[in-house]
């Protein structure tokens, strides 16, 4: 046995503390933050087997587009082949070059650049110069396609899996796309406004950004202005089945500040859509905020056990950013823009802060975790349970969805019930009632 198979976190054992529901559980031990062998393990065990969001669906609109990125330390083409979307190991079938080192342009095929062997955006092996004079006994081209890899989309984010054991990407996100689908946040876009994409560099664990994000016990401290358009007493649970962590805060209210609604909305949204904000932490990497009139997303990408940058970026409603001709439009959009952009750029720093702060204490002190507040801490405790699953489990195949809440679930937890339920809730109780 290896020293890895051998680690503590593979065992339930080390997981005790966070699997009783969040009135008698702890948080995470400080190992999973500030331990380089478990950043290691959990890089293959958890980031190679769960579905991984990468990239903006948008970015691969354009034909010939390639784009690299990495996935628990393993480097990943993705690109577009009619209408389907591929992902292959960033690897050459001859001898292993890497085929590239930055997003790119392609004329319609990837060329590895050591010998010329040349693929299709479908993976096939469509050149190999100067091999086909005296081809090796039995080569046959169909045998070197590049490997390939499990890749979906929901809405604008492009997820790949490099596990092929792993529930589809359907049954991971369970209720999710259903709970949102009023936005059609497939169709809301990226735009060549200053400032609407942006990458920060933290110092910290990424785990610990997903649990800030999950949480809002830190708002009247950390974001004293945005505790008062998102108020701490307007959130309220947004949980159904499905490997996330999400929250709702109804209204986004905008008597003090108006910071969140001073773009136009989206068309379409029923009461409850157009008068509230969506959070949603999509496990393990997708940090998704949906208001009425705009989106902030952001993928981590773990760099460390200590270090993860975050990939930020803006959406808009379908055609809420005027043309570049109406010029008059457009000016006043990136005016009302800036006041959103800054608003988050703000609580984001804020945010950023106080999770390398935890960083820095659980790195150097090593005490073990404290107990959940169950008002605020649920999610996290619902996360924590997500990552010890992926830790433990030895066949992706047997994980286990977490269901939702049930009808009467919020009052355990100490919150009200939500005033402006969304539908999907209304009519996951009306079922509930149905088969009761
Ligand atoms: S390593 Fe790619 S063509 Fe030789
Ligand atoms: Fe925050």
């Amino acid at each position: 046995m290896s020293p890895t198979d051998a680690a503590p976190w593979r065992l339930p054992g080390f997981w005790a503390g966070i699997r009783p529901k969040v009135w008698s559980a702890v948080g995470l031990s400080p190992v999973a933050y500030a331990d380089e062998a478990f950043y290691a393990d959990e890089q293959a065990r958890l980031f190679g087997r769960a579905w991984t969001g990468v990239a903006l669906a948008s970015e691969l609109s354009r034909p010939g587009r390639l784009l690299v990125r990495s996935v628990a330390g393993k480097s990943v083409l993705l690109t577009r082949s009619g209408d389907r979307l591929r992902g292959f190991l960033n690897t050459c079938r001859h001898r292993g070059t890497e085929l590239a080192d930055a997003d790119c342009d392609i004329a319609g095929v990837i060329r590895c650049p050591y010998h010329r062997w040349s693929y299709s955006t479908e993976g096939r092996l469509v050149a190999a110069p100067l091999f086909e004079a005296s081809p090796p006994s039995d080569f046959d081209p169909a045998d070197w396609r590049l490997v390939p890899l499990r890749v979906d989309t929901w809405g604008p984010i492009v997820f790949v899996c490099l596990d092929e054991e792993t529930p589809p990407l359907d049954v991971w996100l369970g209720d999710l796309p259903e709970r949102l689908t009023a936005y059609r946040l497939e169709e809301w876009e990226l735009s060549d406004l200053d400032g609407a994409t942006a990458t920060f560099d933290v110092g910290a664990n990424w785990k610990l950004l997903v649990e800030n994000f999950a949480e809002y016990y830190h708002l009247p401290w950390v974001h004293p202005k945005l505790a008062k358009v998102s108020r701490v007493k307007d959130h309220y649970r947004y949980q159904g089945p499905g490997m996330y962590c999400g929250q709702t805060t109804t209204p986004v209210s905008s008597d003090q500040h108006e910071d969140w609604v001073v773009l136009p909305p989206a068309t379409g949204l029923g009461a409850s859509d157009g008068a509230s904000g969506r959070f949603v932490a999509v496990f393990p990497n997708v940090l998704l905020a949906v208001l009425p009139n705009h989106v902030f997303l952001i993928l981590l990408e773990p760099q460390g056990v200590g270090r993860t940058i975050e990939h930020c970026t803006f959406l808009f409603p379908p055609g809420a950013v005027p043309p570049a001709e109406d010029e008059r439009g457009r000016r006043r959009f990136a005016e009302a823009f800036e006041t959103t952009r800054q608003f988050w750029v703000d609580v984001n720093d804020e945010d950023i802060d106080i999770c390398e702060r935890v960083q820095r204490g659980v790195s150097h002190a090593g005490a073990p975790p404290g107990p959940m507040a169950p008002r605020f801490e649920e999610p996290l405790n619902r996360f924590h349970n997500m990552t010890a699953d992926l830790m433990t489990l030895e066949s992706v195949a047997d994980l286990v969805v977490p269901s939702g809440d049930r009808p009467g679930d919020v009052d355990l937890y100490g919150t009200k019930p939500n005033p402006m339920p969304p539908p999907i809730e209304v009519e996951a109780a009306r079922r509930a009632r149905q088969t009761a």
